[in-house]
């Protein structure tokens, strides 16, 4: 949060030499509109992302590991709707640098991630092969180092409580070791079906439906009346439930049964029963009384946005609900008139806050209010949800379903990737150097002084 007032001031004050003060705006029923606005918040976000003082490591954002692949994952598809190649080279020296030994655990910080963590960047690989973003000779493809992910992620499938699940952080002396969270298990969940898909190997779907299956006997997936509790704990057996509700994890088990009715040809009900399911759910996050009149049109982190308690991941998972929601409307058919109305209304109420900053740019987090965030909160992270809402709007246009390896998609499978992975063994204390602690000081600093209770619930950044 430092980090970032310290950014918006240097950012406002390079850009007002320029002197031009303008707002974003869009027609939201026109291609070219849509794409001139997605091209200004990009590079309003990746302004952000140049000043960064860890700008010298490519991918690794001052204070949190995650955020970088959440932020090329949206990058990638911004590329892919719009043509714009200019954050290309940006976007594969990040993935390529923080790739680890091919599974994106690099060794930095592998000592406090958590599955969440991870799965994120194993998601913008999937999606980097989905749309045949372009690779580089030497490294490997983008679609193995999803299936890295994957092949690291699997084997910490936990049966020591709760029959199954993921935990939420890796190691024993991490506080989030003892829960068992949504997006961990969605996020593999949502990879697993893109695996399958992509590839066609029948090892993905298999355990896409292990874990759908076994979140549903926890209140992580309640298909009783489709409510995703955030997380639960091992120590009472996955019965207990931590309910705040967030978009990206309604989202994340959305696309993943999305992926799955399309792997499935559409053979398998329970597919669509969950993905309309959840739709009807995650109708919560566009509220009809209150929010500046919304009337039920836009979208909202309705846990912090009232209360002006979202923390710079919360900022972000607008960005994945609207991606990741639009995608799915090209292989679920039928979904898309469920789902486009409201991202529709919602990119609307979202350029509405892009007043902000010296350049009149800058993006606010609450979009109902349709008005800019104060200028020490003005941030990489609503110019990143905001550019989601866009891209959402660009694939109704595009209505291009991902490339699959039988179907296009030229990035090719290795099975067998991140399986030499050398960081998967639990490090020793001591080992945790001065810099990782540093890190991890910051985020507790923000923790204790934020939203204690319920932050702990969530992704801890890293
Ligand atoms: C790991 O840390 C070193 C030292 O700061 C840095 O040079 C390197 O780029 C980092 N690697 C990754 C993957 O971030
Ligand atoms: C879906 O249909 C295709 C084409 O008929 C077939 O090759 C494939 O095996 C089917 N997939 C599943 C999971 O049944
Ligand atoms: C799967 O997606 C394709 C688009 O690639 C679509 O044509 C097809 O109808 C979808 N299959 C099912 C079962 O919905
Ligand atoms: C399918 O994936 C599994 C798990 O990664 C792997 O062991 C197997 O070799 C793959 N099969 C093919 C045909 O690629
Ligand atoms: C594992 O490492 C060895 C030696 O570096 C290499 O030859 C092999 O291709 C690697 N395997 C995978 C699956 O990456």
């Amino acid at each position: 949060m430092i980090c970032s007032r310290w950014l918006a001031t240097l950012l406002g004050g390079s850009l007002a030499i320029q002197g031009t003060l303008a707002a974003v705006t869009v027609q939201v029923d026109d291609e070219n509109s849509l794409k001139t606005a997605a091209k200004t918040v990009a590079s309003d976000m990746m302004d952000f992302y140049n000043s960064r003082d860890s700008k010298d490591i490519p991918g690794k954002f001052d204070g949190t590991w995650w955020e970088g692949g959440s932020m090329f994952m949206t990058l990638i598809q911004y590329w892919w709707l719009t043509g714009d190649s200019q954050f290309n080279a940006a976007i594969q020296a990040g993935m390529y640098w923080q790739k680890g030994d091919d599974d994106f655990f690099p060794s930095n910080y592998s000592q406090y991630l958590g599955n969440d963590d991870q799965v994120f960047w194993g998601l913008a690989a999937i999606t980097a092969a989905e749309v045949n973003f372009p690779e580089l000779s030497g490294q490997p493809s983008w679609v193995s180092l999803a299936q890295g992910v994957f092949n690291t992620q699997v084997p910490r499938w936990d049966t020591s409580s709760c029959h199954g699940g993921m935990r939420w952080q890796i190691w024993p002396y991490q506080s989030g070791y003892l829960t068992k969270n949504a997006i961990s298990n969605g996020g593999l969940f949502q990879l697993a079906a893109r695996l399958a898909l992509y590839t066609k190997n029948a090892t993905y779907a298999e355990w896409a439906e292990r874990i759908w299956d076994w979140s549903a006997t926890t209140p992580l997936l309640k298909q009783k009346n489709w409510n995703i509790a955030d997380s639960t704990t091992c120590e009472t057996q996955c019965t207990d439930h931590g309910d705040w509700q967030w978009t990206y994890n309604y989202a994340t088990f959305i696309t993943g049964a999305g992926y799955m009715h399309n792997y499935t040809n559409g053979t398998a009900t329970k597919w669509k029963e969950g993905v309309q399911g959840l739709l009807g759910s995650s109708e919560q996050f566009y509220p009809t009384q209150g929010y500046n009149n919304a009337g039920g049109n836009v979208l909202s982190e309705i846990t912090c946005e009232p209360i002006d308690k979202c923390d710079r991941n919360q900022k972000t998972f607008k960005a994945y609900f609207s991606n990741w929601l639009a995608l799915i409307t090209t292989i679920v058919p039928g979904t898309s008139d469920l789902i486009m109305p409201k991202l529709r209304t919602s990119a609307q109420a979202a350029v509405e806050t892009c007043t902000g900053g010296s350049n009149g740019n800058l993006c606010g987090t609450k979009w109902y209010s349709r008005q800019t965030d104060p200028a020490n909160e003005l941030a990489l992270e609503q110019e990143m949800s905001v550019l989601g809402v866009l891209n959402a709007n660009l694939i109704r246009f595009k209505n291009q379903a991902p490339l699959s390896a039988d179907n296009g998609g030229t990035s090719k499978s290795n099975p067998n990737a991140g399986t030499n992975s050398t960081n998967q063994q639990a490090p020793i204390m001591n080992q945790v150097t001065t810099g990782d602690r540093a890190g991890a000081g910051i985020l507790t600093f923000v923790f204790v002084t934020g939203w204690a209770v319920a932050v702990t619930w969530m992704i801890r950044g890293g």
